[in-house]
């Protein structure tokens, strides 16, 4: 067995000794202790309790960033496990990073799998959601004719996926529009449950969309959909980590996520979810033995990659962990309201995002300046107030998408406010 002491010995980094002595995690244990009473709703106004998360990571504060759909940085304890596990690996890369770190995948594993509340077994890790997805989306047999039904808000490459399965095995989708905000989350049901036909073979869509960040009522559909022998792919890339649910309130056949997002784990990492029964009919993206079909690790059978991204996934759980995930989420719903709710009463301003019912939405909300052109909005925020926000342009709406995360400031989010109310009033000139 590789003891602490035998395993310094055998890495013999100094990285490794230092990481050992790192107490940011602890500071964080700490800052969660103190307020342990506390509900989620009031923890999230509670500066001196966010201060420590905040100094958790180390940014380039003289940029805003409310671009944390994309991806996110980690936590320094994160980074400095990345940043450890590749020195590891780069002594002897065959013995340390095959033989030491790639077994320890298994405990990533089984602690991914207790978080979203399913059996290690039927979780693969993967580089990223795309990957994830599109195991489920190539991998499952279809034939000339059989639908797809989707939406044209599901992510672009998915769609570019599907269109591709379209040109080369004769598929159909079908991708339904829907209004931003939706009237209700019945409305959403409806439009893609009545959309299936006898030739439905899969329902593809997001949990939450990284356009206006609405969320999906996901059971009500997959329940539906298992009923009528559809198969479900739920596109979980910006849900995991950002909100609390578990696989019992899916439903769903697939499920592929990010982990570079909003679990603050290292870039470059992601799950896939696949109900049991469906492990062995689907093929992999990269072919695996015979003798693997059953096997959820058919799908991690990509040739010579860094351990180091898997494994410090392991530090992102704990980092996660530390802070909960309702209190997490309260405080992304606060740093979101602050912007939010005071552009939306100003009539220069129209919100895209169902702010009211929190079963709608989290950190993520769009905003569009009326009558003033969104790419240029997003170029006025960076050029003369170095804010990153993500310009989003769908044939049906346009606006700005703001993702702030568990280290953004109050002051940030103000000066973010305040930017968008000059460009209002002043424009873009
Ligand atoms: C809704 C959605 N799906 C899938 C993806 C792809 O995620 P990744 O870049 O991790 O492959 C993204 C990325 O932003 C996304 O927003």
């Amino acid at each position: 067995m590789i003891t602490r002491r035998s395993f310094l010995r055998a890495t013999g980094t100094a990285a490794a000794i230092a990481a050992f002595n790192d107490d940011h995690l602890e500071r964080v244990h700490a800052a969660a202790r103190r307020v342990a009473g506390s509900a989620p709703g009031d923890v999230a106004g509670d500066e001196s309790y966010w201060r420590e998360i905040q100094q958790a990571f180390t940014l380039d504060r003289t940029i805003i960033n409310l671009n944390n759909g994309g991806c996110s940085p980690s936590p320094r304890v994160v980074h400095e496990a990345f940043k450890r596990y590749l020195d590891i690996s780069n002594q002897a890369p065959v013995y340390h990073m095959w033989q030491i770190l790639e077994p320890n995948i298994e405990t990533v594993r089984r602690r991914l799998a207790a978080e979203f509340g399913c059996d290690p077994e039927e979780l693969a890790i993967t580089r990223n959601a795309s990957e994830a997805l599109q195991i489920a989306q190539l991998g499952i047999d279809l034939k000339p004719g059989d639908e797809v039904v989707t939406t044209n808000q599901d992510y672009g490459r998915m769609l570019t996926t599907w269109d591709q399965r379209v040109r080369r095995d004769g598929i159909r989708v079908n991708k339904i529009s829907f209004p931003v905000p939706p009237p209700s989350m019945d409305d959403l049901a409806r439009r893609l449950l009545a959309a299936i036909t006898p030739a439905t073979r899969v329902l593809h869509f997001c949990h939450i969309t990284n356009l206006t960040g609405q969320i999906f009522p996901v059971k009500r559909i997959c329940d539906e959909a298992r009923r009528r022998g559809v198969k479900t792919i739920v596109d979980g890339a910006h849900a995991f980590a950002q909100f609390p649910y578990k696989l019992s309130d899916l439903g769903c056949d697939y499920y592929g996520t990010s982990l570079h997002k909003w679990l603050l784990a290292p870039i470059g990492t992601g799950f896939l979810y696949v109900r049991r029964e469906n492990i062995a009919p689907l093929w992999p993206l990269q072919p695996a033995a015979e003798a693997q079909k059953d096997n959820i690790r058919k799908f991690e059978e990509i040739g010579t990659h860094p351990a180091a991204n898997h494994n410090s996934i392991a530090e992102a759980i704990s980092f996660h962990e530390g802070i909960g995930s309702e209190r997490k989420a309260a405080r992304l719903r606060y740093l979101r309201d602050r912007w939010a709710t005071r552009l939306a009463a100003n009539p220069k301003f129209r919100i895209h995002t169902n702010l009211t019912d929190p079963a709608q939405s989290c950190a993520i909300a769009n905003v569009q300046v009326v009558g003033v052109p969104t790419a240029k909005v997003v170029t006025r925020l960076w050029d003369r107030w170095r804010i990153i926000a993500t310009p989003i342009a769908h044939a049906e709406f346009e606006g700005v998408r703001v993702t702030p995360n568990v280290y953004t400031t109050l002051e940030e989010v103000e000066t973010f406010t305040t930017a968008m109310e000059e460009i209002a009033v002043k424009g873009t000139d």
